[in-house]
């Protein structure tokens, strides 16, 4: 009876065997038979049970059985070459391709604002202006008195600003820095400044109350509008491409005299409208005389542009709070 099991047994081996034409199928052959769960594994276990006038018979049988499945199996794999197909890793295992290109790690990016201010210092620097610096947290000397912008002026209220105390706030704009940099330095002066700037507007797809700003200010003798035209239009090429679509307008600023703002054509929420990039002028001759300048010998021009509108522009970005949500899908893509 037993034997008459492992009789077919083997010939089912055999025949199984016999259909094995890849790699994969001889892996399963393995584990199926003679693997450590496999039947011939489980036929061992008969001999336990079996009477005891064939144990000795079916003892040989079954190591003979076991010896020929095996060599037959080995003979096949040598004649495979012993190779496994990559594409047919066996069952139950990683599928592991060696010749495919490894994936490349994943590198970390600079947030795409940071990679706006990296080329906007660079842009300018090209042009021979300098990066200056100042604090975030400012006194109303540098961001208002000697701004020329009175203590009665409307932009002093407690409503737009964040103040800290009666006499500090966080800077509203990078105009700060042109004052520091004048108090400490004689002319002529060519400095670009960037950082955060705080002010409690309502967010929208243009406006968030932290951004940053680019500042510029270069004095000099005979500087001109055609001057500050000039190196902003060049500016415009060089972050946007020949063919970006600006205009200035005139506007109004306590420290500069003429003033203008600088508009760019761009998409927001589908639509192509002008946005206002930022302002900027001929130092007012009020601030030379904060600083202690002689008006009747300088003159120069300052701007001050939005870095998150430059940003938008740049990479079609239609909504500034994207920037700051830190969806790292979305800063992947810089
Ligand atoms: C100023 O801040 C002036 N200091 C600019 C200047 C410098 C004028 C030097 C003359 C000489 P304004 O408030 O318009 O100007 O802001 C400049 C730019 O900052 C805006 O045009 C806009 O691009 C950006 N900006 C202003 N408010 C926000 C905001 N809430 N969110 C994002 N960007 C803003």
């Amino acid at each position: 009876m037993m034997l008459d099991r492992l009789k077919q047994l083997e010939t089912e081996a055999r025949e199984a065997l016999g259909k094995v034409h890849d790699g994969a199928a001889l892996e399963q052959f393995r584990i199926a038979y003679l693997g450590t769960k496999g039947q011939l594994k489980a036929a061992m276990t008969w001999l336990k049970d079996a009477p005891k006038e064939i144990k000795p018979q079916l003892g040989q049988s079954l190591n003979k059985v076991k010896a020929d499945i095996e060599a037959a199996f080995n003979e096949l794999q040598a004649k495979m070459g012993n190779a496994k197909p990559p594409q047919e890793a066996a069952p139950g295992r990683a599928r592991i391709d060696v010749t495919e290109p490894g994936l490349p790690p994943r590198m970390g990016r600079v947030h795409v604002i940071q990679q706006v201010i990296d080329e906007l210092v660079e842009v300018f620097g090209r042009m021979g202006f300098d990066l200056a610096e100042g604090p975030e947290l400012e006194d109303e000397k540098h961001n208002f008195n000697d701004l020329n912008i009175p203590l009665q002026h409307p932009a002093r209220d407690p409503l737009d600003n964040f103040y800290i105390d009666e006499h500090h706030l966080m800077r509203t704009q990078t105009s700060t820095v042109q004052i520091r940099v004048m108090e400490k330095t004689r002319p002529p002066i060519r400095i670009v400044s960037v950082g955060r700037v705080y002010r409690p507007d309502t967010h929208d797809a243009t406006h968030s109350s932290m951004f940053h700003q680019v500042e510029g200010l270069y004095v000099d003798r005979n500087v001109s509008m055609v001057d500050l035209k000039t190196t902003l239009i060049q500016f415009a090429k060089a972050m946007f491409g020949e063919d970006a679509q600006v205009r200035l307008r005139p506007s109004y600023f306590p420290f500069t005299e003429p003033s203008a703002e600088l508009d760019i054509q761009m998409k927001i929420r589908g639509q192509m409208q002008w946005v206002e990039l930022g302002g900027c002028g001929l130092v007012d001759p009020n601030v030379f005389q904060a600083v202690g300048y002689d008006a009747e010998q300088w003159t120069g021009f300052a701007f001050g542009l939005g870095v998150e509108r430059i940003a938008m522009r740049r990479y079609g970005v239609e909504d500034i709070r994207w920037f700051f949500e830190n969806d790292v899908r979305f800063l992947r893509q810089f």
